[in-house]
């Protein structure tokens, strides 16, 4: 049994000290239940006080968006994945598509990237997923699986295990118009019958696979009700208590419903 997972990724939003008040809130918002996952991922700057603010006990978890995949040196601006473990993340984002598109990255950097976040004890949550002009061109399929194929070569499915996949389709995110259930369980199947494929049967039907792409309140009961999507990446909603804690407790009532 996959756990339901919820992440929000809160992107370029919120100050350190804006951070430690609204996660507080959320905190109280969100009730403590094992059977789902939640992560929140603020920027780098906001981790520390985010930590703080969650306290030890809390279940909710703390990733980052985005690392570097050298251990340390002369990379200015970066950040390690030593880094990020030692402020307490446990989460990493690698290959998110605004990472791609406005930051020139490539298939081989969130390979290098997936690599060090798991030598650094961090799980990646990779992201694929495809522009309209793909979709519209029938390549949807052959895109997310080559973005596998090259974020995850040479893994073994020990690290696999590790790994979280979420399909973010690029036409959907921040646009307020996410795939439909249909559309994102058909790409769930594929990227779940490639690495049944590429490595075997058992580590794909652990894989937990999530959408992103303008989840909001109102489809995510949707979305979650359907068996292969395995919980959210939330962006512009994970910004108001209200707004991510209804998603996550539709992820709960999905456990208990
Ligand atoms: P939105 O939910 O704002 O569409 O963003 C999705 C996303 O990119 C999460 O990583």
């Amino acid at each position: 049994m996959r756990t339901t997972f919820i992440v929000g990724n809160w992107k370029m939003n919120k100050t350190a000290s804006e951070a430690a008040g609204f996660v507080a809130e959320l905190s109280r918002a969100i009730p403590n239940n094992p059977t789902v996952e939640i992560v929140i991922a603020p920027p780098f700057t906001a981790l520390a006080s985010v930590r703080t603010a969650l306290g030890p006990a809390s279940n909710i978890a703390l990733g980052a968006q985005n690392m570097h995949w050298e251990q340390q040196g002369a990379f200015t601006g970066e950040i390690s994945g030593a880094m990020l473990r030692d402020l307490g993340c446990t989460y990493v984002l690698v290959g998110h598509s605004e990472r791609r598109t406005l930051f020139g990255e490539q298939d081989g950097d969130a390979h290098k990237k997936v690599r060090s976040a798991l030598l650094n004890g961090l799980r990646p949550i990779l992201c694929v997923g495809e522009s309209l002009d793909q979709r519209t061109a029938g390549q949807t399929e052959s895109l997310v699986t080559g973005q596998l194929a090259a974020a995850l070569t040479d893994l073994t499915s020990n690290d696999l295990e590790r790994v979280t996949i979420a399909y973010e389709p690029v036409w959907a995110i921040g646009t307020g118009h996410a795939a439909t259930t249909e559309q994102a369980a058909k790409v769930h199947r594929t990227i779940r019958a490639h690495i049944a494929a590429g490595w075997n049967q058992a580590t794909a039907a652990r894989m937990r696979i999530l959408y992103g792409g303008s989840v909001t309140p109102q489809n995510a009961e949707s979305l979650l009700s359907e068996s292969e999507i395995d919980g959210a990446l939330v962006g512009g909603a994970c910004l108001k208590t209200e707004s991510f804690a209804t998603i996550a407790l539709a992820a709960l009532n999905r456990r208990s419903g």
